[in-house]
């Protein structure tokens, strides 16, 4: 159990790192495996599901191992397609095998996956488009069985800009006869970050950052070396740390434009912010001010996983602000616990409505998930007194050091 232990009212002054992204370095750990080929990856950061990611990839035959920051992936040697149970339930990424094992091995023996409990997290997306490819998937509610003797190219249409869905599909057209269309593609960062990764592999991807995606073979290469892009979400949590608690804080090594709806809110909240190429530094007295209405979106929209952590901001902020959750049915698991340290929301369904108070006072809490977790550490920091966080390893799922990157800004928190 970790014990996240802090106390409020420092404020942030000073620089720091980014670190690489979580959501872009799992499906490229997943994707190193569709050719046979020797992947380092560079930017990486340390967290369990990247641990838990890569034990995948040994269990399956590949070499592959952490040093630092830097991942060195041999994919050559492939000799398995089953994934155990137990690694399928470490992380909601492990579903991504299910695209890279089709294409390179043209089966797959898998199980449902685990990953944050957010409501219902259906998988139907993902295994529709597959079957429309040529694969036939047998599940009977925990096992996938998927073969295919051939994967053929074809138009998709998504119903739902599914981020993991759009991933198992340009995998799995890797290796496809003809082209793939992908009709109402996820456009997140973190997927051109794959399709980039994939165009190094030697596959041929087009439109990805758009809703259409084009796949069309791949000529592979023996060698290749990426630089995962920055965590738009952990660069969120900084500035909402950094804009409750009072302070200023550089961020470095960070695309604004990766985060800029969250930026937008911080700045209506009364940050002063200013964007460089690749850092974004954040002024702020620690006087918010509610902002309305905040709804969550596939991306370009407001990101879902920052709502927690907004919410957290503007506990205290002068004023209501009115957040809607399009994303997942479960998102406000954060809510009770921050309404222990003398917050006020309301959740009615999708809406939950933040009514500032004057002051939130330390308690001990429990992190229910990632960014619900990270969210209390947030709202710790702006609280008075001593707040403690009880987590199974929720947080070091997404984010890494944090009490040491918080501390190097001023923050008074230990991790024991
Ligand atoms: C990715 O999850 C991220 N995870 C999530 O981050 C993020 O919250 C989410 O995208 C949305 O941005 C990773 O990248 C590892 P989805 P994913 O498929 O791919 C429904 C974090 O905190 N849906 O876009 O699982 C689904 O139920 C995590 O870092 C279907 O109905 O997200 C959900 O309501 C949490 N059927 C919505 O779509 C499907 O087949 C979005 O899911 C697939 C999805």
């Amino acid at each position: 159990m970790d014990i996240w232990k802090l106390r409020g009212g420092s404020r942030l002054e000073g620089q720091c790192f980014v670190q690489g992204s979580k959501n872009a370095s799992l499906p490229i750990i997943a994707a190193s495996l569709i050719c046979p080929a020797e992947t380092e990856l560079n930017n990486v950061p340390r967290l369990r599901d990247v641990d838990s990611a890569l034990k995948i990839l040994r269990h399956l035959g590949c070499c592959a191992e952490q040093r630092g920051n830097d991942v060195y992936i041999n994919s050559t040697g492939i000799s398995e397609n089953k994934i155990p149970h137990a690694l399928m339930l470490e992380m909601r990424s492990s579903v991504i095998f299910m695209g890279a094992l089709l294409a390179r091995c043209g089966e797959a023996r898998l199980s449902l996956p685990g990953g944050c409990q957010l409501g219902k997290r259906p998988i139907d997306i993902h295994i529709s488009a597959l079957r429309k490819m040529g694969a036939e998937i047998d599940e009977d509610g925990s096992n996938i069985y998927c073969r295919a003797a051939k994967l053929r190219g074809c138009e998709l249409f998504l119903p739902f800009p599914s981020v993991g869905a759009t991933e198992n599909i340009m995998l799995t057209a890797s290796a496809a006869e003809g082209e793939t269309v992908i009709k109402g593609a996820a456009r997140e960062p973190e997927i051109e970050a794959l399709a980039e990764y994939m165009r190094r592999l030697g596959c041929n991807v087009i439109g990805d950052g758009t809703d259409t995606i084009i796949i069309s073979g791949t000529k592979p290469k023996a060698q290749l070396c990426y630089r995962v892009i920055s965590d738009r979400i952990v660069a969120a949590t900084l500035a909402c740390a950094a804009a409750c608690a009072g302070g200023d804080v550089e961020l470095r090594s960070v695309d604004a434009g990766h985060f800029s709806t969250v930026l937008h809110f911080l700045k209506q909240a009364g940050c002063d912010i200013i964007c460089d190429k690749h850092t974004v530094r954040l002024r702020s007295d620690g006087k918010l001010y509610g902002v309305g209405d905040v709804c969550t979106q596939p991306y370009p929209g407001f990101p879902t996983d920052a709502q927690p952590v907004l919410m957290a901001a503007l506990l205290k902020a002068q004023g209501r602000t009115i957040i809607t959750e399009n994303i997942f049915e479960n998102r406000y698991r954060q809510a009770e616990q921050l309404c222990r340290l003398g917050a006020d929301i309301q959740i009615d369904g999708r809406v939950a409505k933040i009514n500032g108070v004057e002051r939130l006072v330390g308690v001990r809490l429990e992190a229910t998930d990632l960014r619900g977790g990270a969210a209390m550490i947030v709202a710790g920091l702006n609280a008075d007194g001593d707040t403690e966080i009880f987590d199974e390893g929720h947080i070091k799922r997404g984010y890494e050091n944090l009490d040491q990157v918080l501390r190097s800004l001023g923050a008074d928190i230990k991790l024991l």
